[in-house]
């Protein structure tokens, strides 16, 4: 059964995770370095006692696990710590919720497909290019099995967050705000998701007691080129430092899905449509300046 009560934010220190726990006073922030002694809970999701006393301590209705390896080429470089986290400690975690009724929703990610025919739908046969999709969908299957569950596959995060490494668009405005010249690839589509929306979507799908899989993103389809190129467009940056560049072209370390990104329709029938054009997102971007 779905109650409301609070709600553990486990990677309160990343980017979806401040954004969480800034929402509202029932979200309970989790880190392994809490940085505050009062309102913080330390959870290091290697550490299982340390999972268990949150759970035991907060007693929330849900956790959220935004916890991962983000760097995808860093997850290439070192599988065995991807699987740790993606994987192990999600089991863990999983089991853990399951044991005290606690519903769980987990992370993932739109690199879980392989790019060929997206934009995808939850429907849609998972094939992951990457040791980060390949353990981030093992993560999946583990958090549905092991406990009451939602999945929230998502893509591109971007807006202004203070306190946390750079996202695609705030990279590429830091550095054409520079005057750096940077390489961005024309070949990868997906839909660059403006965390408040996403944050707005979680919290909705939390009181709605939702379970399974759900796509979350947002509502235009670009490659990373055009992302840019309306970056430049709004916030009057040259567009001539943006070099044109093909994904296999840079060298990666980790293969991207090309046609990537989701299709919403289950999350807008249940929730609504939440969210505006990515260009607005860009406007409130460049209103609210350029620090946030
Ligand atoms: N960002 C995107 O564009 C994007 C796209 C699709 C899906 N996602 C998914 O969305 C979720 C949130 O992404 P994000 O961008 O907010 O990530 P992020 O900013 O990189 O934050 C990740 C967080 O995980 C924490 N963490 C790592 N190992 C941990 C451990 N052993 N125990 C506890 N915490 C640990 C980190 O804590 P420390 O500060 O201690 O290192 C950090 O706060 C992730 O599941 C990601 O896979 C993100």
């Amino acid at each position: 059964m779905n109650r409301p009560g609070r709600i553990l934010v486990i990677g309160a220190t990343g980017f979806l995770g401040r954004g969480l726990t800034e929402s509202g006073s029932e979200m309970v922030p989790a880190a392994r370095e809490p940085e505050d002694a009062t309102g913080w809970v330390r959870v290091d999701l290697e550490d299982s006692p340390t999972v268990e006393r949150a759970l035991d301590e907060v007693d929330p209705a849900w956790v959220v696990n935004t916890a991962a390896v983000t760097s995808v080429d860093g997850c290439e470089k070192d599988p065995a710590l991807a699987r740790r986290i993606h994987v192990d400690a999600v089991s863990k975690l999983a089991q853990a919720c399951g044991e005290r009724r606690i519903r769980l929703l987990q992370l993932s990610t739109n690199y879980v497909f392989d790019g060929e025919a997206g934009p995808y739908g939850e429907e849609d046969e998972a094939h992951p290019l990457s040791v980060y999709g390949r353990t981030k969908l093992e993560g999946e299957a583990v958090a549905l099995s092991e406990c009451e569950a939602c999945v929230v596959r998502t893509a591109v995060l971007f807006g202004f967050q203070s306190g946390v490494r750079p996202n695609f668009v705030t990279w590429a405005l830091s550095a054409l705000q520079e005057g750096e010249s940077i390489q961005v690839v024309t070949d990868e589509w997906a839909n660059p998701t403006w965390l408040p929306d996403l944050v707005t979507s979680i919290r909705g799908l939390t009181e709605k007691g939702a379970t399974g899989v759900v796509h979350v993103a947002g509502r235009d389809y670009l490659t990373r080129y055009e992302m840019v190129e309306a970056l430049c467009d709004v916030f009057g940056l040259r567009s001539d430092l943006v070099k044109p560049v093909r994904s296999a072209d840079l060298g990666q370390a980790a293969r991207r899905p090309l046609r990537a990104g989701l299709r919403t329709d289950c999350v807008d029938r249940l929730l609504g449509s939440i969210g505006a054009p990515y260009r607005q997102h860009l406007e409130t971007m460049k209103a609210a300046g350029t620090s946030g």
